[in-house]
């Protein structure tokens, strides 16, 4: 079976990008008693792409867009040299991957210091007791909008039994709205105080790697992930259905679907079963809750294939909430299957954890001084002269202060700039809701963390709605949707000491400001805790010139 792909009309503003990999093994260096090194060094250029048929600039990660895919397995140490050939300031961050104890090593804006041109930056990072499917990106400027994201698979370590049998192969489905704007075109358009527009046409490109089976119907995994900057996606695989097995870390109930909505910076696993007669299937990838609908098509192509597909392609959903909602919450966590431990994933129960703290979050749009924001609680985000994690170790005042944000909405009025910081105390177990009143649907991500998504529903948050939460086998993640004048709430233990991103993954509305800070933080100094500043870290603005550690 082999993916390519299948043209649809070009030339709009905006395409979206199906890329179908299959996946080289990383050479292991095992070091004594220790987990195991994997090394990865990754050169960043500018270099032409097509997505849309079209040549424009991209950006490339040792040559190839989408970046090299990462496989590793639970605990493994990734050391992943990035030399930045662009130039701009440039970061990758990782999106699902939790730093633990560790969020110098974030990749964000906040936390790290860029990589300037013609510098380097070796990231340590630790896939650190998790499973599944990430990515990462390109976080600074509107670089995302290039590309220089690429796929993340953590698998289980052998021993660890995994609730399916193994997939003949296992793919990565990168799916994106794309536009035909340079980058630093769109980011122009963000900066003087305007909207990026929206997606008037698409076409679509798909690459894969081929495989041959003795078995007579193969089952694939593929790992899907929304890695675009504004539309939540359907996926349907024409003549085929979706088992779901995993969502970003957690093993599901197996369910059938034969569509599934990806919501912005969200990712999930299927296995398909090749089962159907030798042809071309279409893979049909078109947005959601958008005015105009626009769709793209890759190929899902048996050997021997006696050409394409007979019949029509596969309809989707398109601007209905409540077919969203209903499979969001059919959508759940298998309690008896194992994680990155042998231990069932239901063995610490989420839901009978009373929560210490209440934090309500309202995004809003909003202009400021004649320009398009978007805000938190009354408050759009602008990043300092000083990553807010190195401020904080070097106890740099003057860069931020910590609670420049409400833990509730801040009603009527305007919104103000500000470098918001929310404080929160180590181990405290939270609740968060997510009161979306906007008509557009959102999507919140969290770094460093996986929460349980215990309820959504349309309507104002209150108390009362609590009972409808799930507290029993709501699954765990990093992304969750809000729908519009809608709500959606997550329990999540604050375990991880660091200063973390909350953010939309609606690429204008970050860059806009509708994302802060949490700074979960303990007055313990041990490195069980949190780690101390990496001796590499680089060092700039205010902590320009400043020692890191003895090394
Ligand atoms: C840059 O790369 C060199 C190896 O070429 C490495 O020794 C050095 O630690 C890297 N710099 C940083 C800041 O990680
Ligand atoms: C849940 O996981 C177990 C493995 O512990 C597996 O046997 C079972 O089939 C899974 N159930 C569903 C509904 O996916």
């Amino acid at each position: 079976m082999a993916a390519g792909s299948h043209g649809a009309g070009a030339g709009g503003a905006v395409a979206l990008l199906v890329v179908l990999l299959a996946l080289p093994l990383m050479p292991v260096d095992r070091v004594a008693g220790d987990d195991p090194y994997r090394f990865f060094t990754w050169t960043v250029t500018y270099g032409d792409i097509s997505p849309l048929g079209a040549k424009q600039q991209g950006i490339l990660i040792n040559g190839q867009f989408p970046g090299p895919q990462i496989e590793a397995v639970t605990n493994d140490n990734l050391i992943i040299n990035v030399f930045n050939k662009l130039n701009d300031p440039f970061l990758l961050s990782w999106n699902g991957l939790q730093q633990r104890r560790n969020s110098f090593e974030d990749g964000v804006a906040g936390t790290t210091c860029p990589i300037p041109p013609g510098g380097n930056f070796t990231y340590i990072l630790q896939a650190k007791d998790q499973i599944g499917t990430y990515y990462y990106f390109p976080s600074l400027a509107f670089h995302k909008a290039a590309g220089g994201f690429g796929g993340i698979r953590v698998l289980s370590r052998p021993m660890i039994p995994v609730p399916f049998p193994p997939p003949a192969d296992d793919y990565t489905v990168l799916i994106g709205d794309w536009y035909k704007a340079n980058h630093i075109d769109l980011k122009y358009t963000l900066d003087s105080g305007k909207d990026l527009g929206f997606p008037t046409d698409c076409s679509s490109m798909a690459a894969a790697g081929t495989a041959t089976h003795s078995t007579s119907n193969p089952t694939y995994r593929f790992r899907i992930s929304n890695v675009g900057l504004a539309t939540s996606l359907n996926i349907r695989f024409q003549g085929h259905t979706m088992e779901l097995v995993e969502v970003e870390g957690s093993h599901t109930m197996q369910t059938t679907y034969s569509s599934l909505d990806v919501h912005l910076g969200q990712s999930y696993s299927v296995l398909l079963t090749a089962d159907q007669p030798a042809y071309d299937y279409a893979v049909v990838v078109s947005t959601r809750f958008t005015s105009k609908i626009i769709s793209t098509t890759a190929v899902l192509r048996y050997s021997n294939s006696a050409g394409k597909a007979p019949g029509a392609l596969p309809g989707g959903p398109t601007i209905q909430i409540d077919w969203s909602l209903n499979q969001a919450r059919s959508i759940r966590w298998n309690l008896t299957a194992s994680g990155p431990r042998p231990n069932p994933q239901g063995s610490y129960h989420y839901g009978l954890v009373t929560t210490t703290r209440t934090i309500r979050l309202a995004n809003s749009a909003t202009t400021i001084n004649g320009k398009q924001r978007y805000a938190v609680n009354g408050v759009s985000y602008v990043n300092p002269d000083t990553p807010l994690k190195i401020a904080d170790y070097y106890k740099i005042s003057g860069v931020f202060s910590v609670g420049t944000i409400s833990d509730a909405p801040s009603g009527a009025g305007s919104a103000y700039l500000q470098t918001s910081v929310m404080g929160a105390s180590y181990r405290d177990y939270v609740e968060i809701v997510f009161e979306n009143s906007e008509n557009e649907v959102q999507s919140w991500h969290i770094d460093g963390y996986a929460f349980w998504v215990v309820g959504m529903d349309g309507g104002k948050w209150s108390a009362a709605s609590r009972q409808s939460y799930n507290l029993r086998d709501a699954v765990s993640r990093y992304t969750v949707q809000v729908y519009p004048s809608s709500w959606s709430a997550i329990y999540m233990p604050l375990d991880n000491v660091g200063m973390w991103n909350v953010r939309s993954e609606n690429w204008a509305r970050q860059y806009l400001g509708q994302q802060f800070y949490l700074r979960v933080w303990t007055s313990s100094t041990s490195w069980r805790d949190e780690y101390p500043i990496p001796k590499n870290a680089l060092l700039c603005g205010r902590a320009a010139g400043r020692r890191t550690r003895p090394l």
